[in-house]
């Protein structure tokens, strides 16, 4: 395994004031949910040996690491994305430090544009699967057999249990949640109203900029990944206006409101195992021997 990851996961163990069971990654302009972590510690990206840095305007790039209704989480406000230039093993990074905190479910989190015309700036979408236009896979070159197999299974990436639970934590909550594919792409330019018919007709419902790399990572890891987009804006095309970060941002703050409220259930749901999970949704995940060596104590006792 690549030592900066352990050495990264050995030096938050020792400032963490709990192994996580929950792990959150926070997209553009969604980082209010980190302010409500209690017992909250917070470290910048800057100050984790190994990490990478993130600069987008949103992302305010720290760890804060906590309970969140008793869970213990740690979150990550702002990533690092692709097209700021970092290569892949940089971008899933932070996610796989998650796993080898243990971190047994891990909710990703971002802005998307809204292919499906039925959607509405603002919605809420359940990520059911993905499609990878990235036009590469963070799991390229020598496979770290510590981490995982060299062709991990995608059949199931976004967990149908731990889905069927997001869905019931929502409507239990009464926060409206669509649910669709996430198409991630490399960017930073937006996409043509001509990709973004092409896409519609693959499939997707939504577009991003993040994301897919992340949720292979954690598969490969065997981590058990929710996702959820929040609809900034609606893709290229769809509408007769033009595309704009500041939109992105500003329809974030409009909707952060239900955005923590469901995402403050999710990690509950999570950590207590209520709300009409499957016990599957909460099985442990399968270590490899040598991760669980990584982990030291808290492998030996999960
Ligand atoms: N396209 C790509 N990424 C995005 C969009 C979009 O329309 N909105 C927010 N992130």
């Amino acid at each position: 395994m690549d030592p900066r990851l352990t050495s990264a996961a050995e030096w938050l163990r020792e400032r963490l004031p709990h192994p996580p069971l929950v792990g959150v990654i926070l997209g553009s302009g969604l980082g209010d949910f980190a302010d409500g972590v209690d017992e909250r510690v917070t470290i910048s990206y800057g100050d984790i040996p190994g990490f990478p840095a993130s600069a987008v305007v949103g992302h305010s790039g720290t760890l804060v690491a906590g309970t969140v209704r008793g869970v213990p989480t740690v979150v990550l406000s702002g990533r690092v994305h692709f097209y700021e230039g970092h290569p892949m093993p940089a971008v899933v990074f932070p996610a796989r430090v998650l796993g080898l905190l243990g971190c047994r479910t891990v909710i990703v989190t971002n802005a998307a544009g809204g292919i499906d015309r039925s959607f509405k700036s603002g919605n809420l979408m359940l990520i059911d699967d993905h499609i990878n236009a990235f036009g590469t896979n963070p799991l390229v070159g020598a496979n770290e057999e510590d981490l995982g197999p060299r062709f991990p299974d995608m059949s199931d990436a976004y967990r149908k249990d731990l889905r069927t639970l997001a869905l019931a934590v929502a409507k239990r909550q009464h926060v409206p949640l669509k649910h669709g594919v996430y198409l991630g792409l490399h960017g930073p330019s937006y996409e043509t109203p001509a990709e973004i018919r092409a896409f519609r007709t693959w499939g997707a419902h939504a577009v991003g900029m993040s994301t897919v790399p992340e949720v292979i990572a954690l598969n490969q890891m065997g981590v058990g990944v929710l996702g959820i987009s929040c609809i900034t804006n609606m893709a290229a095309g769809v509408l007769k206006q033009k595309l704009d970060h500041k939109e992105v941002l500003e329809t974030t703050q409009r909707v952060k409101g239900d955005f923590v409220r469901l995402l403050t259930a999710l990690v509950q749901a999570l950590g207590t195992g209520r709300s009409g999970a499957t016990e599957d949704a909460f099985r442990p995940v399968a270590r490899p021997a040598s991760r669980a060596k990584v982990l030291g104590k808290r492998a030996k006792k999960t």
